[in-house]
């Protein structure tokens, strides 16, 4: 039986911190399961000080929980094997993960493919879309065609559950900035792909960062913000390079009209603001809202003006703010 399941999702363009909070939350659970996307994604932890980078493979694997990749995620097999050879030198134990069965498998094609004719997207070239494409088409191939078979999950979650997201909101294939998107379900209720029903949802934890990052290509994301001089110096401290690409992240001032409508959008319960030590080694507190800069003179002002925004957005169901600092307390 399930008793609850709690969601971790981004609310902005992805590389919000999302890992560091699910293994900060993982202990608490008996199952981490991932829902969507594949190696695309990156999750940056750090464990007693030494930092890992997974793709594929959820974080609870660094707390020592059965981990899941649902039907809704792609896999690149040999990036997979990878992965858990490094978990296994780690001393990590593999044997917590399972694949779904009908999680769709990425192939040669689609890595080529995904170079020769989406790269103008700034995609991360793993193949993605062209999987997911397959998958729709009916004509791709699933873990159960060609994994091994200790691989391959058939039981059934119970206890609780954590949901990592990967990518975010605006990545989402339905609600994203469309086509500068990915091609998963980003937001929570993806979750349910899973396997259970959306009234076994208890928390809906968000998660943003102090200021906007845009991976690859986004018109939202004006390439003059590469010559502002605060906005690099951000990238610098804020360590904005891409897991999974090394690319530099394009920066921008944390844009509070789209985070009112993310939170609204996906029904954010709780929000997490992570990286906010970026900003006071920045020593310069901005925002965008109502379309315009707006200054701060420390973070504490920013931060409560962020809070009354957020909390008093109409039609919102946040009723929990946390910034970077607190994390550990979860
Ligand atoms: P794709 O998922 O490789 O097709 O890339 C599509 C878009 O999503 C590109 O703009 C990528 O930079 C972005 N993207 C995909 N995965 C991530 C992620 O984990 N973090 C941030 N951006 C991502
Ligand atoms: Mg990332």
């Amino acid at each position: 039986m399930i008793e609850h399941v709690d969601v971790i999702y981004g609310l902005a363009w992805g590389d919000e911190g999302k890992g560091k909070i699910s293994n900060a939350m993982a202990k608490h659970y008996d199952w981490v399961c991932r829902w969507n996307g594949g190696p695309n994604a990156g999750h940056t932890v750090y464990v007693k000080g030494k930092k890992y980078k997974t793709h594929s493979v959820p974080s609870g694997i660094f707390a020592g929980k059965q981990c899941l990749i649902g039907p809704g995620c792609v896999i690149n097999i040999n990036k997979m094997l990878e992965e858990l050879r490094m978990l296994t030198m780690a001393e990590f134990d593999i044997n917590l993960v399972k694949i779904h069965p009908n999680a769709h498998i990425i192939t040669e094609e689609h890595i080529a493919y995904d170079k020769q004719h989406l790269s103008h997207l700034g995609t991360t070239s793993q193949g993605i879309a062209p999987c997911y494409a397959d998958k729709m088409l009916r004509k791709g191939k699933r873990a159960v065609e060609v994994l091994e078979a200790k691989w391959i999950w058939d039981g059934q979650l119970s206890g609780k559950i954590l949901c990592e997201g990967a990518q975010s909101v605006w990545l989402d294939i339905d609600h994203g900035d469309y086509p500068y998107v990915t091609s998963s379900t980003t937001m929570p209720y993806g979750a349910c792909s899973l396997g259970f029903s959306p009234r076994k949802i208890r928390r809906l934890i968000g998660v943003a960062k102090a200021y906007d990052t845009k991976s690859g290509v986004d018109p939202l994301f004006p390439e003059s913000l590469w010559d502002d001089s605060v906005l690099n110096s951000i990238i610098k401290f804020g360590d904005e390079y891409g897991s999974t690409t090394g690319r530099k992240r394009l920066v921008n001032w944390l844009n509070l009209d789209k985070l009112v409508h993310s939170i609204k959008l996906s029904g954010c319960t709780e929000l997490i603001v992570n990286k906010c030590d970026i900003l006071e080694k920045v020593g310069i507190y901005k925002v965008i809202t109502n379309g315009e800069l707006k200054e701060f003179s420390s973070l504490k002002e920013m931060k409560s003006f962020i809070y009354d925004t957020l909390i008093m957005a109409d039609g919102s169901d946040l009723h929990e703010v946390t910034w970077s600092g607190d994390v550990e307390k979860i």
